[in-house]
């Protein structure tokens, strides 16, 4: 019992000290093309879903129609495209640098999200830390959001011109620039 103790408090000593020296030896990976440190995949998936498991808000896309999907495909060009691609395109030079990698959701042979809907909405709307993924909780209203769910969820069966209006993006970030002008457009908030 003794030398069970006596290890037992080794052990909470060392793990600690074997972690700290890990991440000061300047091997452990920071760089986005470094593969994943022990364990990150796993702390970091575990720690998502337990999340969203709890505080998801279950939601119904309901009223899911052509002007939904358009208009979620014009918010979708101008903040998501950079990072999650545009039918037909290549991923762009900011996408291809992540770590992790964001979904390209219009990739040719991509299928049908299979994250529900209320998943998908909270994603978007909180964010997911240190990947990249930012939130939208200040930038984007109720039904934009709920817009982009549908938009994701039907991704791989959109109609004619909800594909159209994903097609008129600009897809890299410096073409997207507005125009010199003294008026800073801010379509979120029009209402
Ligand atoms: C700066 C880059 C960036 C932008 C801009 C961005 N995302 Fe993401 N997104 C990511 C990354 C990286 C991930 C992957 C996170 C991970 O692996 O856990 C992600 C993940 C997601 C996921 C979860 C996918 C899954 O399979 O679980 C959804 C949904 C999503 N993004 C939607 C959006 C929407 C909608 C927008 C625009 C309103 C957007 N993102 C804008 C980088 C971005």
């Amino acid at each position: 019992m003794k030398t069970f103790l006596v290890g037992f408090l080794i052990g909470i000593v060392l793990l600690p000290a074997g972690f700290y020296w890990y991440l000061r030896s300047g091997n452990a990976p920071v760089a986005t093309s470094a593969p994943p440190m022990p364990l990150e995949h796993f702390l970091v998936k575990t720690a998502i879903h337990a999340t969203i498991d709890r505080h998801e808000i279950p939601i119904q896309l309901t009223n899911v129609n052509q002007d939904s999907l358009v208009a979620g495909a014009q918010i979708y060009q101008q903040d998501c495209s950079v990072c999650h691609g545009l039918p037909g395109q290549p991923p762009t030079a900011i996408a291809k640098g992540m770590y992790p990698r964001p979904p390209q959701f219009f990739r040719a042979n991509a299928k049908k999200m299979d994250d529900a809907a209320s998943e998908v909405y909270w994603k978007i709307k909180n964010g997911i830390r240190l990947t990249g993924m930012p939130g939208f909780y200040a930038s984007l209203n109720d039904g934009q959001i709920r817009n982009l769910s549908a938009l994701l969820e039907n991704a791989v069966s959109l109609p004619p011109a909800a594909s159209a209006a994903l097609k008129n993006a600009p897809a890299k970030a410096s073409e997207a620039a507005p125009p010199a002008s003294k008026h800073t457009r801010s379509p979120h908030k029009r209402t």
